[in-house]
């Protein structure tokens, strides 16, 4: 599966971690941080966003200290669905009954192992459907 990635500074380690640790279960397209040089978010959560927007990727992974800024960025974009997760069941559900098209993490409030746990409940879970397809309708303006 192609993943886009982005992070800013506070959550460079963790992307770096995870490309690793998933090197061969996932394709990553990393459109950076690529130092822990202090940077802005919104530069690296709208590049993600547009494309996963576009349908260039179906998933993307956003990294930052807390996750907000990146996700507030992300949500801008019509059709995604950007979820910030800090334990596996949050990002199960999200991909259940959010259908969730792009993962949160919080890099300042996580481990490393616990984010690999909850990439791992992200990408292997399926959206439901159902009653919970019109309720995702109804998020774009
Ligand atoms: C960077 O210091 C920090 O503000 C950023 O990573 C993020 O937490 C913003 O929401």
């Amino acid at each position: 599966m192609k993943i886009i990635i982005g992070s800013d500074h506070a959550g460079y380690e963790m992307k770096e971690y995870l490309k690793t640790r998933f090197a061969t279960e996932y394709d990553w397209h990393d459109v950076g941080a690529y130092s822990a040089e202090s940077v802005d978010y919104p530069d690296f959560a709208h590049p993600v966003a547009a494309a996963v927007a576009e349908g260039k990727f179906a998933k993307g992974v956003l990294i930052c200290g807390t996750g907000n800024g990146v996700a507030m960025t992300a949500n801008k974009h019509n059709g995604v669905r950007a979820a910030l997760c800090w334990n596996a069941e949050i990002a199960k559900l999200a991909r259940q009954h959010n259908d969730a098209n792009i993962i949160v993490l919080p890099a300042r409030f996580i481990s490393n192992e616990l984010a690999a746990e909850i990439i791992e409940a992200f990408f292997k879970t399926e959206f439901e459907g159902g009653r919970h397809a019109r309720r995702i309708g109804k998020i774009n303006l």
